[in-house]
């Protein structure tokens, strides 16, 4: 099918000045190095536009550019760089944007060494032409005349058909691009609340500033392409659901974010971070602002960021923001680095040291789960492996041992398992969809590419599958596409099927006053839910990512709503118990985690602390309409702090109380009536299932450890994501590390690692303590008595 016309003019380019090849390659101008790491300023200046004249003359303007076959995109390099030397860059941009509309995005990112200008004649025998800088130029020049005029996003005519697109990477967002140039309808689903998958939760904003990037986002908006962020496919609708809604083909561009862990004894201590954890707190949850913004990082006075790649390199470089001495710790050489070349050396500027043929093989902590030191040991490179480089071989015996309290893992990604899990029917490889040239997927009228295909790669990959997807899928639907009826209203809201509502508070209520019962228009979640999942909301802009437990659910009203119970107890779940019905909450994303295990086992027992008590509502419903019977046995501070007690009565058969101070029920703890409880009993319950504080928790494991009754904890470890993809909710369980929020949050109570569980719950009391004291954070260097790690301003 033929593209709709678009604004943009082409120019067929001539040279019209001499090739000046001699001259050298223009260095990029840089923010000073001791400035730069005193924020998070872009580090790349870019060319000045005398530079630019140089720079335009060296290109030799092949009769065959190889730079054009080289980039995965086909760029005509050579006209936009013609173009540019006539001094016509609105000429230049409409070149570029013909094959790529990211261009500030591109300019800034790609890893062009490894593309185009690989590919560059001149760099036969001299250096190769800045093709990227050049990029970028034409880009920021383009911006800065049109920032409030952008005609190259005006709305697209739109078509019958409706794509949908899932993730918001740049497989994506190119895809949407060609799609809506094509006439299609298309609409973007991400999980996370900011768009642009690793361009928003990896990459820094001292590499790419957000204003390009969410220039360029802008831009395809204007063209039409819808966006929902806070929906995850796989969990607030099915593929299959998706169809039913009406799309019509669907793209699947959810990348590689399921992160590695290196295996090593130790790596669930406080200060380990993943790379994709240590990001996204920095980057997506502007933890370099903290307190301003409510996500807190802890960057200790020395960091180890184990990896060679882009994800260690921006880990390294913003462990030197904070101030943190900073090595890079990688296995093999510097020859077989993976990140871009222009990063490397800017960290190296930047005081980041690196250590090459050396591999961490344990960490050690302190007696508070603290990371304190690293044991390593010496590489030498062997024979080469399936990556094609020479494989790391230990030397045995070369063991060595470093101080250290932040490490950083960045050792790869596979690919997030989301949709691949609740889409049985879709081939993978190793948890990579498998597709054919096309970008088909085994399943009809489903694509897929980008890293959750190549399981990790590069933008400029990601961006080329998604333009191949786009091709396929409109010479699958262009035939019917031209048939359709041709109308120009868009898909303003979504339909039913996927309706995932304003998020807005309908109803509060205060159990006590700090503890609120809200709630919340979620329809997508309330259609989904089953007892034991969770939400990850944020009130505010600026507030953390908070998991809550689905309370209840009315998927019969019209904007089908959810439950919640919140407790007052930090900054995040203060502003949640202030908010008012009416009110609309920032953000809201689930249904999350496992159902709780509900089946007959005759007697159940439920047992729960505190908040936790309305939290086991859903759970004692559930074993109730199994044909379970069902004992709660409910734990409060005194008579009143007890909540809920009508609703539980209603779930349980048998409802009994403690309190701390003894001033109603039983005198004492929930582990103390669980015994007195036991005692009356002729016989053991079938399951217990239990609720609540870590330390509640973890004494009610070893009583009924003792009754030998199988046991189920609801764990509640600090979460970002909640959709397995930073790690930092990681559990230890029957000796295995397991991602409560995908893998949870119940576990088998009797193999869960209480002890880590409550030291990883503590790693930000900290910060928490000292921004609410209105002062600096000093992790990990108070114990040295040294000046606190510098914060980007
Ligand atoms: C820290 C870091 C730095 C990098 N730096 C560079 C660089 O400088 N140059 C370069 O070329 N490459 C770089 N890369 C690699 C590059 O970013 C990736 O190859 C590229 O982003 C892949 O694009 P994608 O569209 O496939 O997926 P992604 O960019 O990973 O986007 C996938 C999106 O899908 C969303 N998603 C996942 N599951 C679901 C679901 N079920 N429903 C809805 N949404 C979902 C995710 O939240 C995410 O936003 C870097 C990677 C990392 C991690
Ligand atoms: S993996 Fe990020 S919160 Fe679970």
């Amino acid at each position: 099918m033929s593209e709709m016309t678009t604004t943009t003019q082409t120019v067929e380019a001539k040279p019209r000045r001499k090739p000046n090849p001699k001259a050298p390659r223009q260095g990029v101008l840089h923010l000073a190095p001791e400035v730069r790491i005193d924020g998070c300023e872009e580090v790349a200046l870019g060319f000045s536009p005398e530079q630019v004249k140089v720079e335009v003359l060296r290109c030799l303007q092949c009769k065959d550019p190889k730079c054009v076959e080289a980039c995965p995109l086909h760029i005509d390099i050579k006209s936009f760089i013609c173009l540019l030397g006539d001094g016509d860059l609105e000429a230049a941009y409409a070149k570029i944007i013909e094959q790529n509309p990211f261009p500030g995005i591109c300019g800034r990112v790609c890893q062009h060494e490894l593309f185009c200008e690989k590919a560059c004649l001149l760099g036969k025998k001299l250096e190769p032409v800045a093709i990227g800088t050049l990029e970028r130029f034409v880009a920021d020049q383009h911006w800065q005349a049109n920032e409030s005029s952008d005609t190259a996003g005006e709305t697209m005519p739109a078509g019958g058909l409706k794509i949908a697109l899932v993730g918001s990477g740049p497989a994506s967002l190119i895809a949407a691009y060609d799609l809506i140039r094509k006439g299609y309808r298309v609409t973007v689903f991400e999980a996370l609340h900011k768009l642009g998958g690793v361009l928003a939760y990896g990459i820094p904003n001292f590499r790419l500033p957000r204003e390009i990037l969410n220039g360029e986002i802008d831009r395809l908006k204007k063209t039409g392409v819808e966006f929902h962020t806070d929906f995850i496919v796989g969990r607030s609708a099915s593929v299959e659901e998706l169809f039913k809604a009406g799309y019509d083909a669907v793209f699947l561009g959810t990348g590689a974010g399921l992160p590695h862990l290196m295996g090593i004894p130790g790596e669930n201590l406080v200060g380990v971070y993943t790379a994709n954890e240590f990001l996204t707190r920095i980057n997506l949850m502007q933890a370099y602002q903290f307190p301003k913004a409510d996500t807190p990082v802890r960057v200790g006075r020395r960091t180890v960021v184990v990896g060679g790649g882009n994800s260690a390199l921006d880990a390294a470089r913003w462990a030197r923001r904070f101030g943190s001495e900073t090595t890079i710790l990688f296995r093999r050489g510097r020859a077989e680095l993976r990140a871009r070349l222009e990063e490397i050396a800017h960290a190296e500027k930047e005081g980041v040291h690196f250590e090459f043929l050396a591999a961490p093989v344990c960490l050690l902590g302190d007696e508070k789960g603290n990371l304190r030191e690293m044991e390593c040991i010496r590489m030498q490179l062997g024979q080469r492996d399936e990556s094609g480089r020479p494989s790391p071989v230990p030397l045995p015996g070369s063991e060595y041992r470093t101080p250290v309290d932040t490490v950083v893992m960045a050792i790869g990604q596979s690919p997030n398992p989301t949709v691949q899990k609740s889409t049985p029917q879709l081939a993978t490889n190793r948890g990579k969809i498998v597709i054919d040239v096309g970008g088909r997927t085994s399943m009809t009228k489903v694509f897929a590419g980008g890293d959750v295909v190549r399981g990790g790669s590069t933008v400029i990959q990601a961006m080329r599958d998604g333009r191949t997807a786009a091709e396929a899928i409109d010479g699958v639907l262009s035939e019917q596409q031209n048939k359709s009826v041709s109308d120009s209203a868009r898909v303003a809201t979504l339909p039913e099927p996927v309706a995932n509502g304003s998020h807005r508070i309908v109803t509060k209520r205060l159990i006590t006053p700090e503890i609120a019962w809200l709630e919340v228009e979620a329809p997508a979640v309330a259609r989904h839910w089953k007892p034991g999942q969770f939400v990850i909301i944020r009130p505010t802009a600026e507030s953390e990512r908070m998991p809550l437990t689905i309370v209840d659910s009315d998927s019969a009203r019209r904007d089908g709503t959810i439950h919640l119970v919140v407790q007052a107890v930090g900054k995040t779940s203060g502003t949640m118990v202030a908010l008012e019905p009416g009110q609309v909450l920032a953000d809201l994303l689930g249904p999350l985690g496992q159902p709780a295990s509900v089946e007959y086992v005759g007697h159940v027992l439920c047992v729960a602390g505190g908040v936790g008590a309305a939290e086991l509502l859903p759970v004692a419903r559930a074993f109730r309409s199994a044909g379970n019977r069902v004992t709660a046995l409910c734990g409060a501070r005194s008579a009143t702090q007890i909540i809920l007690d009508s609703e539980l009565r209603s779930a349980a058969q048998e409802v009994l109380w403690s309190t701390d101070d003894g001033s109603a029920g039983f005198p004492g703890t929930v582990v103390a009536l669980m015994r007195a409880w036991k005692a009356q009993q002729a016989s053991p319950p079938g399951a217990v299932h239990v609720i609540g504080p870590v330390p509640m928790m973890r004494a009610a494991a070893e009583v009924t450890r003792a009754w030998g009754v199988r046991t189920f904890a609801s764990l509640n470890p600090i979460m970002v994501d909640g959709t397995g993809m930073c790690g930092g909710c990681r559990v230890t369980v029957g000796g295995k590390v397991r991602f409560a929020c995908v893998d949870g949050p119940e576990f088998d109570a009797h193999d869960v690692d209480f002890e880590e569980l409550t030291r990883r719950n503590r790693a930000y009391l900290e910060q928490e303590r000292m921004a609410r004291e209105g002062r600096l954070c000093r992790i990990g260097l108070e114990r040295v008595g040294e000046d606190p790690p510098r914060r980007p301003s």
